[in-house]
């Protein structure tokens, strides 16, 4: 009788495992090389064996065994950061000539990669509505080479029609890609939907502890496995064999973490929703928000991110709310053990579409604080509005 599949908890614990290559030990060996020595000419210019330790050591292989057994799909390359993995991505589908049909909710980095670099290259970029669903079907012309989707998007948290958006692309031969760094490859499964490649930010819950700078890519098929890590290859990323331990160690504490993290965001979701201050809590899983039906068929679950609009306020009284916080920060990313805040209203770019709310926009990363203490510090910052 076939084993049952595995659930993500123990996945998680053992992918990537293999004592018998390790001398006994349960982790994997960090070998810092760029050298391997080889006995054989023919080793040296055949496919057989590891000749440059860039294609990944051990630890890096590892860490792509468990990126795959949470994610699924036929293989995983390795970036320097989360950005790395995006503009990967993006050049491994790109033409010259061509067009990158990109989500307008795409977080900032991204964007500018595509408007100047893409532009450079001879690839123009154009910005669809994030919730433009199956109708993205009429954007696409012989040119386009690939569809861009950020679900949600991290910034605005508009869920993605991704199957419809994908299924679209596909009857025009058009690969789509995801960043798919929200959901941290558990509550989202891009393969499931029909897109070709998704790319995570591991530097946020797969790293976990806000120490580390790595990303990845993971592709549906073969092609295109051979497509992305043919791009890595010839712009010679590498990722340290430290910084592929550290992501690979945060992944096996991965499901608990975010399962703490998902359900204070939760909590504290639901109780800002009471606050008199806030205009509007954008979290998918609470039914207030617009796409909260895509979310529940599609998603199993909400990690930590999310954001908020403040009624209009002053900006002085803003201020004085951010920076007088004593249990979140204020720092950019997210996904770490601790929770943070941020206004995003400078970071906000629309051209598909306006952004419509009158007051401050912040988005908060709920960390593995005590709930209750969240509040204390949210109801605290809230009085300095006042
Ligand atoms: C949605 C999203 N994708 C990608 C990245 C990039 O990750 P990194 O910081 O590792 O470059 C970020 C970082 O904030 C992000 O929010």
């Amino acid at each position: 009788m076939a084993d049952a599949p595995r659930r993500i908890e123990t996945r998680l614990a053992q992918a990537g495992r293999n004592p018998a290559r390790s001398e006994g030990a349960v982790n994997p060996p960090v070998h810092r090389a760029s050298t391997i020595i080889l006995d054989q000419i023919e080793d040296l210019y055949g496919e057989a064996k590891r000749t440059y330790a860039l294609d990944g050591m051990q630890v890096h292989e590892a860490l792509k065994e468990a990126l795959i057994a949470v994610e699924g799909g036929a293989g995983a390359s390795l970036a320097p950061s989360g950005l790395a993995a995006c503009t990967l991505a993006l050049l491994a589908c790109v033409r010259e000539g061509g067009e990158a049909l990109v989500t307008d909710s795409v977080y900032k980095p991204t964007r500018r990669f595509c408007d100047r670099m893409l532009k450079r290259l001879g690839v123009r970029t154009r910005y669809y509505d994030p919730r433009i669903g199956a109708d993205i079907a009429a954007q696409i012309t012989d040119e386009t080479c690939v569809v861009f989707l950020e679900s949600p998007g991290s910034l605005t948290f508009e869920i993605q029609d991704a199957p419809a958006i994908a299924a679209a692309a596909r009857a025009r031969g058009v690969p789509t890609i995801i960043d798919n760094t929200w959901s941290a490859g558990v509550y989202f499964k891009p393969f499931e939907h029909g897109v070709d490649l998704s790319v995570q930010a591991l530097t946020k819950y797969q790293g976990g502890h806000s120490d580390l700078l790595v990303g990845a890519v993971l592709a549906r098929s073969k092609d295109w496995q051979a497509r992305v890590f043919g791009a890595a290859k010839e712009l010679g990323l590498g990722v340290s064999p430290d910084d592929a331990y550290l992501a690979l160690r945060g992944m096996r504490t991965l499901f608990a973490r975010l399962a703490q993290a998902s359900a204070s965001a939760l909590t504290l979701a639901q109780w800002l929703e009471t606050r008199p201050e806030i205009a509007r809590v954008i979290h998918p899983a609470l039914a207030s928000h617009p796409d909260h039906a895509l979310w529940r068929r599609d998603f199993s679950g909400a990690s930590g991110l999310f954001g908020f609009v403040l009624k209009p306020c002053a900006p002085e009284k803003l201020k004085a709310m951010l920076e007088g916080f004593s249990v979140m920060a204020m720092g950019f990313s997210w996904g770490g053990y601790e929770s943070l805040i941020v206004p995003c209203d400078a970071q906000l770019i629309r051209t598909a579409g306006a952004w419509r709310e009158a007051g401050p926009l912040l988005r908060l990363s709920v960390g593995l604080e005590h709930p209750d203490d969240l509040i204390a510090d949210l109801a605290a910052g809230l009085e300095r509005l006042a």
